[in-house]
């Protein structure tokens, strides 16, 4: 039954809003998939195998291909199961490439050469069916596109029609072929706890590229995403990009190979390393959802593609998920010294600049003084809120904000209630060491009665208060990933059941309690993938909130992410990652081009802060429907440069905003000119300073009326004579909004 209810959950990930043209052609067996601005065209060859023909740029009507035909091979060496472009290849038959499905069999048979059989076609779906070419075993095919963006999304369901157990290694959502070429580049995001989504770009070479998280969750080595762009013809916002991203929380892995003869693959699913998947007759696996899309216009409008269909088909409130409110958080100010007075008192401060949500952070529950105790023990600390949580929510609410809570429901300190009654609760090998991480470990949350727990506490905490918002924590990685209490055959579905029953544990708290909102926090962006976003409405990208390694780790963010979920908060000064000093100005700025939050310690604000932040956040609520649902453009890239400058437009292009930002001037060279990007070039606008003095801009020398600059103007204007300014010095920060006139 919950095998059921996670196979219609992963399902539902492929329900777009909007339908696409999904066509079959009998004579030549040709699928055709039109949507958005892209075709994507597969064939069934003369083998009966699957074969890709086309993924790139919308064909005419009338455009047609002839049947398929498979590869001949190279020689002895490259047979053509190898050469052959297969949508969804079993390890069989001569296989060399990455395969998308392996499978051992009881008996010894691990060859697998899966035929179609049949399809269906049903609304913005496809489902083919493929078989074995001797065994009972069938994969079910399923792709979904999306009007809007031409992205397609692809899974597949294996099931187990034998009278025998058979064991899954390896299983892939999808494989993605792209046109024959040697001139490609692979954009990817790397990280580490404090340093997530940077932005690495590479030749694709001949032999095979791997993307993966091997840690049990998505982890921030390697993001889930990735983008192949023409090489020598491209720049941010024109040419060839092919891009796709997973849509799992677990352990995963995506593959970029060119191949012998230089065709290149992106094969994406579960990761195959320890993996392996019992399926008893009779039973399914259903994978993870790989996305995957195409545009002309560069990797800025590869970004602008996902960030449009993550806000219209993934995200909870999809289509049209509301603005992120401005959010208060108490961990930088008072980390595990939380208590009801102090936090009332952090509650006055935050209403009185603006914040719509308070959050209290890590420390209110259990026995939790630091990070060495309480974890599982989710009652309310006596000492610290004697009288539970109402006097706080009520205060926080009589405040006009909402309250939000955080929480980390899947881990353990030994120093536990919970732990000292449940030891076997927890990922362990018997016998083994448990290897621990900020003092915790994993429940296995595989484990039905570990999974009913966790949902019936978060059940509880949600039904006796008024809580509005659960920052909800995943503060290490695995270890020892056993799971004593099943078969030794069946231990490693942990891999796959954990993350179906987090997903269960979401879901099912979602629609119970509709009207609380969720973050994915993994120590930060440790879990971010559009697999989480299906049932979060924002992640926290990372600890690290110094506002300019912020520019560089919101820039990687944004290659996969939209701005929307993009928690942003304004700390203290210096900030702990750098010992790094900026104005307070610069931090709201640099925090304002995602959804923003406020984390300082309130305590040690000036009056002039507090003025300062108040006015910021006003202008913020001007613009941020623009900076969270705009087509996001990136006029210069902080990645090797001292400038850096975003800019976002509204998608009806009725407002735009600006933010820039210089680390250091040098032999007093001016800053760049800034051509602005996506504004009517008919259509008036109206310059207005993002600013906590926007009528006399602060710095006095920024910009601009002096030297030609006028206050209106057209959007040809702003986009071809575009705007200079004078930033001068460290860490300068700049911003401004075009308002559309008379309309
Ligand atoms: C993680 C989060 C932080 C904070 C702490 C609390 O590190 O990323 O934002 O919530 O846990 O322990």
């Amino acid at each position: 039954m919950r095998l059921l209810t996670a196979i219609a959950a992963i399902s539902a990930l492929l329900t777009f809003t909007a339908h696409a043209e999904i066509r079959y052609e009998a004579d030549t067996k040709i699928f055709r998939i039109d949507a958005g601005a892209t075709s994507y065209v597969f064939g069934v060859n003369d083998m009966d195998e699957l074969q890709q023909l086309y993924w790139g740029q919308k064909l005419a009507d009338g455009d047609k291909f002839s049947t398929a035909h498979s590869n001949t091979g190279h020689a002895a060496f490259d047979l053509p199961s190898s050469t052959t472009p297969q949508e969804y290849a079993g390890w069989g038959a001569g296989l060399f490439e990455e395969p998308a499905l392996k499978i051992s069999f009881p008996d010894g048979n691990r060859d697998l050469v899966l035929h179609y059989v049949s399809h269906v076609i049903a609304g913005n779906m496809l489902t083919i069916h493929l078989k074995d070419i001797e065994r009972d075993v069938t994969v079910d095919l399923k792709y979904a596109a999306d009007a809007a963006t031409g992205i397609l999304g692809r899974s597949a369901v294996i099931e187990n029609h034998t009278k025998q157990p058979l064991m899954i290694e390896q299983a892939a959502a999808a494989t993605w072929t792209l046109p024959r070429g040697t001139d490609y580049t692979l954009d990817y995001l790397t990280g580490r706890w404090a340093g997530e989504n940077q932005l690495q770009q590479e030749a694709v070479r001949p032999g095979l590229r791997v993307l993966e998280s091997r840690r049990g969750s998505t982890g921030s080595q390697n993001a889930p995403w990735f983008a192949i762009e023409r090489a020598h013809t491209n720049d941010q916002d024109s040419g060839d990009v092919w891009f796709g991203a997973l849509a799992w929380s677990g352990s995963w892995r995506i593959t970029i190979e060119q191949e012998t003869l230089q065709q290149v693959r992106v094969t994406g699913g579960f990761n195959s390393f320890d993996f392996g998947y019992k399926l008893k007759p009779g039973e399914k696996l259903e994978t993870p959802v790989f996305y995957g899309g195409y545009t002309h216009e560069g990797i800025g409008g590869a970004s602008r593609l996902l960030h449009r269909f993550e806000l219209a088909s993934v995200l909870p409130q999809k289509p049209n998920p509301r603005p992120r409110p401005v959010l208060y958080n108490s961990w930088e100010a008072t980390g595990f010294s939380v208590d009801e007075a102090g936090q009332m008192a952090l509650a006055e401060q935050a209403a009185s600049i603006g914040t719509e949500r308070f959050v209290m952070d890590d420390g209110w529950f259990g026995q939790r003084k630091d990070d060495h105790a309480g974890l599982g023990d989710w009652y309310v600390n006596q000492q610290k809120f004697p009288h539970g949580l109402k006097p706080l929510i009520d205060k926080v609410r009589s405040l006009g904000m909402d309250f939000g809570l955080w929480v980390e429901p899947e881990m353990v300190n030994p120093d536990s209630d919970l732990y000292r009654k449940h030891p076997d609760w927890v990922l362990n090998f018997t016998g083994r060491p448990r290897t621990e991480g900020r003092n915790q470990l994993v429940l296995n949350l595989a484990r039905e009665d570990v999974r009913q727990y966790v949902f019936d506490f978060l059940d509880k905490l949600l039904s006796e208060n008024e809580i509005a918002f659960l920052k909800w924590d995943y503060n290490r990685n695995w270890s020892e990933p056993g799971w004593p209490a099943v078969a030794p055959d069946e231990q490693k579905q942990v891999y796959v059941k954990f993350t179906e029953n987090l997903y269960s544990i979401l879901r099912e708290l979602r629609a119970k309690h509709p009207k609380v909102e969720i973050e994915s926090c993994s120590g930060g962006g440790s879990r971010v993938d559009l697999g989480i976003m299906r049932y979060t409405d924002e992640v926290w990208p990372s600890d690290n909130t110094d506002p300019f390694d912020r520019l560089i780790i919101q820039d990687g963010f944004t290659y996969a992410y939209t701005p929307e979920v993009m928690m942003a908060w304004v700390t203290d000064s210096p900030n702990w990652a750098n010992r790094r000093t900026t104005s307070l100005e610069y931090r709201f700025l640099s925090s304002m081009q995602g959804s923003l939050g406020i984390g300082a310690n309130l305590k040690n604000w000036t009056p002039e802060d507090f003025a300062t932040a108040k006015r910021l956040v006003e202008e913020y609520k001007q613009a941020r429907e623009t900076v969270q649902h705009g087509a996001l453009y990136r006029l210069i890239s902080p990645r090797g440069s001292e400038a850096s400058v975003t800019e976002s437009v509204s998608q009806d292009k009725s407002q735009a905003a600006v933010f820039a930002f210089l680390h250091s001037s040098q032999f007093g060279y001016p800053f760049p000119g800034l051509y602005l990007r996506g504004l009517d070039p008919k259509a008036e606008y109206k310059f207005h300073w993002i600013s906590s003095q926007p009528e006399m801009p602060s710095p006095s020398d920024q910009l601009v009326h002096k030297t030609g600059q006028p206050d209106q103007a057209s959007g040809e204007w702003w986009m071809s004579k575009g705007v200079d300014l004078m930033l001068r010095g460290d860490f300068q920060a700049a911003a401004f909004r075009l308002d559309r006139v008379g309309q």
